[in-house]
């Protein structure tokens, strides 16, 4: 059997690898299930019968164990998929049609804080929860700008750029990574220096699964105040939602870069009682006698009391955005599992001019006919508009007002009630055309969207044309050079899924 195969290349070609074997589970491994389940976010292909399931889990603690599987699955014609926190929308970092290897990161994951240099070491297997708790446990004054829930993979996010609450100050994830290790196709473990700097663009916001396995990440840490502040208004259709979100448009890019407020739409309640509920969800680096009389100026429509407000310190407000309790131990931020799971599908796009009250309207009647479905509408503006659209592969900068991700979950999964959830968010999708961003409608690679185009892999390419039909709309005019950079990097296409940077058997 190939499984077989694959243990004795490992352990007979790497020195490194032979202290270990007990990294190594196949089918009939009795951790084997655990493993390949255990940080499936998105619980909706777990039990399918269709997908192969890797020949072999991989759970290295080393490098050159990764060296090693990248050589031996090469050999023997095996696909590698690699995870780190498994949140990847469409479970690209556990699925593959080919037979493959699955080398999931779950024990690299330490972390380095250098408070006087203000920088840290970061293993792709941690969780931003693991980064935010080992910063706070450090310094009271440093924080990172990342994603909002605890258990997504440092892997994963910051291959994709990886925006948070304070991104209209700091920008992207993406946007702090001053260095990084990569083990490439070849099986080389790569430096900053040693990769070059087309290569350390590429791995900063062109997706993962594409350019190499990244082992880890040097990041700077940003100052965060002693005090924040946190506010949630909520208001529903009949408070007038519509004119406060329409409202709110008009100011969020332009609200001082300390001040981030985002709206959260869901539906609310039962039969007659169903209603569209708007959540205006902030962070402020500041304190409460700040932030009231700069929402007062801004945003008066939303008439924000000291009442609604909580002062907190940087760590609370990561306990406060990812649904815990303010005086929950910091402890909780350890917990790798996704705080509710469920069963969902997810789609982006980017604002770049206010979407009318009647446009708005449209939205509301969707929301009313289907349950458990959320808009989440995140502001740019500040920092944003200062970083160029070249200067990492993600693109969406000056001129976008917001991001959105619309959601739809569902509880009881199956082929006929998936279908009809999956078909609500593409109607939604169908409907926003002519509000959001055209030519290329953008979207947000870390929401991943295999509606958006998939590569068809012939004799292990895909096309340039193919790859660009989602290739354009997730990078924009960096599609290009993230192409010219894959062909470099791994002229085989050795790292490839559904949505991976093609790469050109000769440079266009
Ligand atoms: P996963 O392990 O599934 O990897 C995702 C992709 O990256 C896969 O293609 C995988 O092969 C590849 N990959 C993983 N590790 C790699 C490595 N070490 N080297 C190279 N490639 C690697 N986003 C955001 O910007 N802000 C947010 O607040 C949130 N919040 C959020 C909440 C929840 C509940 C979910 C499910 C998702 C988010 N996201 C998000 C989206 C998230 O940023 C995105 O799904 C990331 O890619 C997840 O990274 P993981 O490592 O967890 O995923």
């Amino acid at each position: 059997p190939v499984h077989e195969i694959f243990m004795q290349c490992m352990s007979t070609k790497f020195n490194a690898y032979t202290k270990n074997m007990q990294i190594i589970h196949n089918q009939n491994s009795p951790l084997y299930s655990h493993l390949l389940q255990s940080s499936q976010q998105n619980p909706r292909w777990l039990n399918s019968t269709t997908l192969p399931k890797p020949l072999i889990v991989l759970t290295p603690f080393h490098e050159s164990e990764i060296q090693a599987a990248i050589v031996c699955s090469k050999m023997l014609g095996l696909q590698v998929r690699v995870r780190s926190g498994g949140h990847d929308y469409e479970g690209l970092s556990y699925l593959c049609k080919k037979p493959f290897v699955l080398v999931d990161l779950v024990n690299l994951r330490s972390i380095e804080i250098n408070v006087e240099e203000k920088t840290a070491w970061v293993q792709s297997g941690a969780t931003l929860g693991e980064l935010y708790y080992a910063i706070a446990k450090e310094t009271g004054v440093y924080g990172f700008p990342a994603g909002l829930c605890p258990s997504v993979g440092i892997g994963g996010h910051f291959s994709g750029g990886g925006l948070g609450t304070m991104l209209r100050k700091y920008g992207l994830a993406a946007d702090n990574v001053i260095d990084a290790y990569l083990v490439d196709a070849n099986g080389k473990v790569l430096g900053r220096k040693e990769m070059g700097e087309d290569l350390f663009w590429a791995i900063r916001g062109g997706g993962g699964g594409t350019f190499g396995i990244v082992l880890s990440w040097k990041i700077k840490l940003v100052p965060v105040p002693p005090k924040v502040t946190g506010f949630t208004v909520s208001k529903s259709l009949k408070q007038g939602v519509g004119k406060l979100v329409h409202r709110w448009q008009y100011i969020v890019d332009k609200l001082h870069e300390d001040l981030f407020v985002r709206v959260i739409i869901q539906d609310v309640g039962k039969g007659n009682e169903k209603t569209v509920q708007a959540s205006f969800n902030s962070l402020f680096l500041g304190g409460i006698d700040k932030l009231i009389p700069l929402m007062n100026k801004s945003f008066p429509e939303l008439g924000l009391q000291a009442k609604d407000c909580v002062e907190m310190s940087w760590i609370q407000s990561v306990l406060y955005f990812s649904g815990y309790q303010m005086d929950q131990p910091l402890e909780v931020l350890l917990d790798r599992n996704v705080l509710y799971k469920s069963y969902f599908k997810a789609k982006s796009d980017f604002v770049k001019e206010p979407i009318s009250e009647a446009g708005l309207e449209g939205i509301w009647e969707r929301f009313l006919e289907e349950e458990l479905v959320f808009m989440i509408m995140d502001p740019f503006g500040g920092k944003m508009n200062e970083i160029s659209e070249s200067e990492i592969p993600f693109p969406h900068r000056n001129g976008n007002l917001y991001n959105i991700q619309y959601l739809v979950k569902w509880e009881v999964n199956g082929f006929r009630a998936s279908n009809k959830h999956v078909h609500w968010i593409r109607m939604l999708y169908r409907y926003m055309k002519p509000y959001v961003s055209s030519s290329p409608r953008a979207a947000y690679i870390n929401y991943r969207d295999l509606d958006l185009g998939r590569n068809k892999i012939e004799n292990n390419f895909t096309s340039y044309e193919e790859g660009s039909v989602w290739g354009t709309k997730y990078f924009k005019g960096n599609f290009k050079r993230l192409v010219d950079v894959k062909s470099k990097v791994d002229p085989l296409n050795f790292f490839r899924n559904e949505q991976s940077i093609p790469s050109l058997p000769v440079s266009i």
